[in-house]
């Protein structure tokens, strides 16, 4: 077996960018184009077309032609080398998809609206932040396992559990507050809410929000909740006049450089909602996902097992130990390439521009298939197997964009040092615990926005007996 399973096979690399042809996908309807199979199998839609048709393609969701490209070089002309000329697909005059429920947040904004916010925020997430934040994120952790004694033995819906855990790690670290008391209507609020983003972005013939059919209702219902929540938040600390050193704060104090003006309460609005459900529905989701290929590979589990039992010595871990969990971090990695929670990156070109050798037309929208990237044959060994091995030892893939599950450029996610944190800690805090086994036959994966296992993911939570002399 070779050291690291991420060795580019030059070979396979086209020669020069130029050597792209564009593939029209097979099967569209008129006026629909590929509406209908697309919503009904998202994921499958994207993988099987880039498989059985190639690197880059086109298709129609009703009037919108799609671009979806599955090479590294072309990743990067879209996203760093390109990125003025492709943009956020979004317009806050006329809100669509996740902006629906983002506003103008730092996911869905643009411009100079886009850069300043992202100046303010980011601070917020700086290296120096991350032992503190570490320990706030295993507090919370020990809180939930306290909250599992009960139930040891039970069959639980992991993928929920982990929903809660990342709602209450952002919400105590970014917000200085618990959300255990809403949990259940946040989690049916982001549900509905989410769908309804993709569900607009996915059919863009879906009824407009202000057509009053019971799924709007419900839609504007949920998103009612959901502003409560967050101007009540907002409220709360500008009542309390304490300061917490977190996100609130540094949100509140913002002032512009030159008007000197703060940011308005809708924009404040839109910022935490967006820090709120970005930074917790894809880190839960890359937990459930870890869990299950930990559970379906018993050779990789109990190398973490010894890992953790090794390192910890039964203690609750912290930032330092996550240099001494190498292979708890490979697993994070490997789980994040096979199933990366934003498996595509969406831009819309604002001119007609050339990528690799390819035309494309002013307001293409182009999809980044980072789920395809990610198992791209040209790029990885065995790109479908699950081997964390192959990120041991300094192990990349020889393309840098061929991963990218926290996307690329300027838009690059500014929860990175966060996730990449508060993951591997999460792992360790369980797995020195607990032996998560599946109990359920099929799991299949389901994308809307982020990538799920449908339906959830049942769990047998089995405590761990540590063998005598693991831990003194
Ligand atoms: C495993 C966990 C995570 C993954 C896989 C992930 C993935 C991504 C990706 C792919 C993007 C870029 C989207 C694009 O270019 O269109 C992004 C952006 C973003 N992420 Fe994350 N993310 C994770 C965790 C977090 C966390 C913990 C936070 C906050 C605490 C966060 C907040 C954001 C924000 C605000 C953006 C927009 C950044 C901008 O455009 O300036 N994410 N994320």
């Amino acid at each position: 077996m070779p050291l690291t399973q991420c060795d580019t096979v030059h070979t396979l690399m086209p020669d020069s960018p130029s050597s792209f042809t564009i593939v029209d996908v097979p099967g569209a309807v008129p006026l629909m184009g590929h509406i209908s199979t697309f919503r009904q199998r998202p994921l499958e839609s994207l993988s099987e077309w880039w498989r059985h048709h190639g690197d880059v393609l086109r298709f129609r969701l009703g009037p919108k032609t799609f671009y979806l490209l599955s090479h590294p070089d072309l990743a990067e002309e879209i996203l760093v080398k390109q990125s003025e000329r492709f943009v956020k697909v979004y317009n806050p005059e006329k809100p669509h998809g996740l902006a629906l429920v983002l506003g103008n947040g730092l996911v869905t904004s643009s411009g100079e609206v886009w850069k300043r916010h992202r100046r303010i925020i980011q601070p917020i997430f700086h290296r120096s932040r991350m032992a503190a934040m570490a320990d706030r994120m295993a507090q919370v952790g020990e809180q939930r396992l306290a909250a599992w004694k009960g139930r040891e033995g039970d069959t639980i819906d992991i993928a929920a559990e982990m929903m809660q855990l990342a709602l209450e790690v952002i919400s105590q670290t970014m917000f200085t507050t618990s959300m255990t008391q809403y949990t259940d209507r946040v989690s049916h609020a982001l549900q509905v809410s989410i769908k309804y983003a993709f569900d607009s972005f996915s059919n863009p013939l879906s009824p407009p929000l202000w057509v009053p059919t019971a799924r709007n209702r419900e839609f504007r219902s949920v998103m009612r909740f959901m502003d409560g929540l967050m101007y009540g938040l907002l409220a709360e600390r500008r009542q309390s006049g304490t300061h917490h050193d977190d996100l609130l704060d540094l949100l509140l104090q913002a002032r512009d450089e030159e008007t000197g003006e703060g940011l308005s309460d809708q924009e404040l609005r839109d910022e935490a909602l967006t820090i709120f459900a970005a930074g917790h529905e894809t880190t839960a989701n890359a937990l459930a996902w870890t869990w299950y290929l930990l559970a379906t590979h018993p050779g990789a589990e109990a190398r973490f097992h010894e890992e953790v039992d090794r390192v910890l010595q039964g203690r609750t871990p912290n930032a330092e130990d996550l240099d001494r969990l190498p292979y708890t971090r490979a697993i994070f990695e490997e789980s994040l390439r096979l199933y990366p929670p934003a498996p595509a990156v969406h831009r819309k070109a604002t001119t007609t521009t050339t990528v690799g050798g390819l035309s494309l037309p002013e307001g293409a929208f182009v999809l980044v298939g980072t789920y395809n990237l990610h198992r791209h044959p040209d790029f990885w060994t065995n790109p479908d197997q699950f081997f964390p091995e192959r990120w041991l030892d300094g192990g990349r893939p020889r393309s840098r964009y061929a991963y990218m599950p926290f996307g690329a450029g300027p838009r690059t996610c500014v929860g990175l040092h966060f996730a990449s944190v508060e993951g591997p800690l999460l792992l360790a805090l369980i797995g020195r615990r607990y032996d998560l086994q599946l109990a359920q036959e099929k799991v299949e994966p389901y994308l809307m926005v982020t990538l799920r296992p449908k339906g959830g993911l049942k769990m047998r939570l089995q405590p761990r007996r540590v063998p005598v002399g693991a831990v003194h």
